[in-house]
């Protein structure tokens, strides 16, 4: 029984040095001292021992129980101290360490361009209107001499809200044309930005949703003389004082005559490039004067007012700029992009 009950001792003492946490331990515990546990079962024989040996065991088995017992707390103490250090290291706040930059956003090449724009025409004495994206097709076509049977008009290249194509997305920013005409007190001078819309597929050029910045002078006496002036000053403004430009006639239903401005390259000087795609011209904006119809829609005498107006592709003009190649880039609002510029 003596044998037994050292053995369970150094059993017992073995496995709580080997224990690595207080369940471990309280196992142990159970295993040894708990009710049915061996030292019990050991104590139980007692009884079969002569009365002379009795006394000479319970000093034993007390003994070995209430040493496994200070095994026991020791241990205890040992894992909840290394457990506390644990948790202090791995909470621990290092006060050293530089903190975490916040990322600050970055102004938008496209807004750059447009923010410049606004700077020439404010400075010229022009206002800044705004307009509504969603649009009444009278004003973004009919008020702007554009008929029914317009191919402008056709359902494939604008998207409309309502089946009889009354309610749509402005294609363009001209009906702030009509807007500005029908609210202002004359004359007018108004540049007013924003986002059109048109059923195009995404590429490399073109976008379903893009950017043009309209403008419009309205007063006794305006000729081409006047746009070509004003334009040809905020053009030298952006692209540099020796800037070359042209005007082409073209055909706009809102105005009569109509012309496109082209810029000489300012890459090539006008020798053909992959920047004008070899032209040596490079195409910045549609303009016109005012028609006549449209002054007489919006209640203006065309025999006592006249003006001029002019249409332009912001995108088109910040990836002219600053030389980027891929329209989508301008939406992707990746920071790595836009902090090129
Ligand atoms: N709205 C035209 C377009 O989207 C651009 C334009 C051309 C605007 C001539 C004008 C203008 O004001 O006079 O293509």
């Amino acid at each position: 029984m003596k044998d037994l009950m050292k053995k369970l001792r150094e059993q017992a003492v073995e496995a709580i040095h080997e224990a690595q946490d207080v369940e471990t331990l309280e196992s142990i515990r159970v295993k040894y001292l708990g009710k049915k546990g061996e030292m019990t079962s050991v104590l139980k024989k007692m009884g079969s021992l002569s009365a002379e040996e009795r006394p000479a065991m319970g000093k034993l088995a007390n003994e070995i129980k209430s040493e496994i017992e200070e095994e026991l707390a020791q241990s205890r103490r040992t894992l909840e101290e290394r457990m506390l250090q644990r948790r202090l290291e791995s909470e621990a706040v290092d006060v050293t360490i530089p903190g975490s930059r916040i990322a600050i956003g970055h102004e938008h090449p496209m807004y750059s361009v447009l923010d410049k724009l606004k700077d020439i025409f404010v400075g010229m004495g022009f206002e800044i209107l705004e307009g509504p994206e969603v649009e009444l097709a009278d004003y973004n076509f009919t008020k702007l001499n554009t008929p029914e049977n317009h191919p402008a008009r056709e359902w494939t290249d604008t998207f409309y809200f309502t089946e009889d194509s009354n309610i749509l997305l402005r294609t363009q920013t001209s009906p702030m044309q009509i807007r500005a005409m029908e609210e202002k007190p004359l004359p007018i001078r108004m540049i007013s930005p924003g986002r059109v819309y048109r059923k195009d597929e995404v590429d490399a050029t073109h976008s379903p949703m893009f950017h043009q910045i309209e403008g419009m002078v309205i007063d006794k006496g305006v000729t081409m003389g006047d746009l070509k002036a004003t334009l040809n000053l905020v053009v030298k403004q952006i692209y540099g004082e020796n800037t070359v430009t042209r005007f082409r006639p073209h055909h706009f239903p809102f105005t009569e005559p109509s012309c496109e401005l082209d810029i000489r390259c300012h890459k090539c000087g006008g020798k053909g490039c992959p920047t004008c795609k070899g032209e040596g011209w490079i195409e910045l904006l549609g303009a016109g004067m005012v028609h006549p119809k449209v002054l007489r829609n919006c209640g203006i005498d065309p025999d006592v007012y006249s003006g001029w107006a002019f249409g332009m592709g912001l995108e088109r003009l910040a990836l002219g700029e600053y030389k980027i190649n891929d329209l989508r880039l301008i939406y992707e609002n990746d920071k790595r992009f836009l902090e090129q510029f």
